[in-house]
């Protein structure tokens, strides 16, 4: 399949440009910078792309491209696109100039054509564009020409047709850059010559063959499923391949949502017919781990091992009964697997808490059917295999589930009261059609005792706050500005139908500083 690599540089936009090249209908991939020449070509590029990123040319530890990788790729004639720092770069190895500036262009501007170039065919004269930069091309090398220019950035896009060479300044990922599909799609398409062969219908067909292939002879797969959008489409695609030789564990581990172990049951039990679900209910074994436990990162630990602990269990129970289980299936996906400079630190993270390390005498083949997807491929896949909406759509959840969102000590007790608040929440913010539009939405218990009054009464009781972010990727956040009216509605009700909370409080912080989970 023609594919266009990105290679990273440390831009926070890499696996955006990588998605974007995907919905223009062009497999990409990512690797980092200082790749070697038989990696890169192992993904036999039709185009490379290089990112974006906070370095500048001329420091001592940027993020360099190995002379003898760019004359190899400058021989093999594949056509090449530098964006931003990657602009810089290619003209730095040409032996043009840069220029450093001591101050950042940042925001919108307008780019003017200087000539007709197929890079931006489609554009008109002036065109909006996303600028994000200090350093900046001065002087060209020889053979190269100037593609357009902005009042600040004499050389904004450049390019070297004869040696398949061409930068941007500007940043065409982001949306921010009206017509920058458009700029990406000559690339691709015109300069690069790739078809338009990705396709989510052909991917599910031929990773459906390949399992097939792969899990044959009458062999079985292990999947943990926790009914979150990853294992719940690993689920359905590979029931599709090979039915009921796929076998479900379900862990309820004590720390879900209200109804959940319910609404996952019903899902794959009752409507999507899996024969082979297997749940197990761990929530005595959890909670009594857990007990007087008030670290979160002891609290991660401990659910992580339980986890594997109780996993492991039931897959020998089961191997027992099913000699013919082979594999371990997982729902990575793409950015779990790819940690750009950007994503490392958070994907680092869900993975150690989340992911399921598996112990190292578990012979078991591991099988990751998503592993190339990003998530709105995988959830569209989801979609087009029969999964609920209401499954596909859901928000993250973590992995320690509410054990971090109820603070310092855990008990049965502490999260029914949770359960109970978080089920209203989460009723009031689908009635008032803002489910979509929020990153992620959940209560928090606040072992902190207030005073109210009902009724006569006086009450001394724990405080429920309340979350709500917008996001993209989980990196940055921004608490979600709901109507005061939809807010007054759900603290009402949690505070007259849920017994413990007296007060109910609305967090207004951003990340950074604050994180989005509050342990
Ligand atoms: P923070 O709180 O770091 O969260 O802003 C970023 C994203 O990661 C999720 N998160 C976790 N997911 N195990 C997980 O599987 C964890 O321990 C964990 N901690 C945070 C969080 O819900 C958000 O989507």
């Amino acid at each position: 399949m023609d594919t266009i690599l990105v290679l990273d540089f440390g831009g926070q936009y890499c696996h955006l440009i990588s998605r974007r090249v995907r919905d223009l209908g062009v497999f990409s991939e990512i690797l980092p910078y200082d790749s070697n020449i038989s990696k890169i070509m192992k993904v036999n590029p039709k185009g490379i792309i290089l990112s974006g990123g906070p370095a500048s040319v001329y420091e001592n530890d940027s993020p360099m491209l190995a002379d003898e990788v760019f004359h190899k790729l400058l021989d093999s004639r594949i056509p090449i696109l530098g964006i931003c720092y990657g602009h810089h770069l290619i003209i730095h190895k040409m032996k043009g100039i840069i220029k450093s500036k001591s101050q950042k262009e940042y925001g919108k501007t307008i780019l003017y054509k200087s000539n007709s170039p197929l890079l931006l065919e489609g554009l008109g004269e002036e065109e909006i564009v996303w600028m994000s930069h200090g350093d900046q091309v001065e002087k060209l090398p020889e053979e190269f020409k100037i593609y357009a220019y902005t009042n600040t950035c004499p050389i904004a896009s450049y390019g070297n047709e004869k040696k398949n060479l061409f930068g941007v300044q500007f940043h065409p990922e982001v949306t921010n850059t009206p017509k920058g599909n458009l700029v990406l799609e000559n690339f691709i398409l015109k300069i690069a010559n790739c078809r338009k062969e990705w396709k989510l219908e052909n991917w599910i067909e031929n990773s459906i063959n390949n399992i097939k292939e792969t899990v044959a002879d009458g062999k079985r797969v292990i999947l943990g499923l926790s009914g979150g959008v990853d294992s719940s489409v690993t689920a359905v695609l590979l029931h599709r391949a090979i039915g009921d030789r796929l076998h479900c564990i379900f862990v309820n581990n004590g720390l879900l949502r209200k109804n959940e172990e319910q609404t996952v049951q019903k899902v794959f039990k009752e409507d999507l017919d899996f024969k082979n679900f297997h749940y197990v209910d761990a929530e005595h074994l959890f909670l009594t781990k857990l007990s007087d436990v008030t670290d979160p990162e002891d609290k991660r630990k401990i659910i992580g091992h339980s986890f594997i602990e109780v996993f492991e269990d039931e897959t020998i129970r089961l191997e027992k009964q099913y000699p013919d289980i082979e594999f371990l299936a997982q729902g990575t996906i793409y950015p779990d697997r790819v940690e750009t400079s950007a994503t490392s630190k958070v994907s680092a993270k869900i993975k150690s808490h989340h992911n399921l390390t598996l112990p190292d005498d578990m012979t078991l083949i591991i099988i990751e059917p998503l592993k190339d997807l990003y998530k709105d491929e995988v959830r569209k896949i989801g979609l087009q295999l029969g999964l609920p909406e209401r499954i596909i759509e859901r928000h993250p959840f973590p992995g320690p589930g509410l054990a971090v969102r109820c603070i310092g000590e855990i008990s049965k007790e502490r999260l029914d009261t949770l359960r109970e608040a978080d089920h209203i929440l989460m009723e009031e913010i689908r009635i008032a059609g803002l489910y979509k539009e929020l990153w992620q939405v959940f209560c928090v218990y606040l072992p902190v005792k207030s005073v109210g009054i009902m009724g006569d009464f006086r009450t001394y009781d724990n405080i429920c706050a309340i979350r709500a972010v917008e996001s993209r990727d989980a990196m940055t956040a921004n608490f979600a500005k709901i109507d005061w009216d939809v807010l007054e509605k759900i603290s009402t009700r949690i505070i007259n139908e849920v017994k413990g909370f007296n007060r109910v409080v609305y967090d207004i912080s951003n990340k950074p500083p604050s994180t989005i989970e509050f342990e």
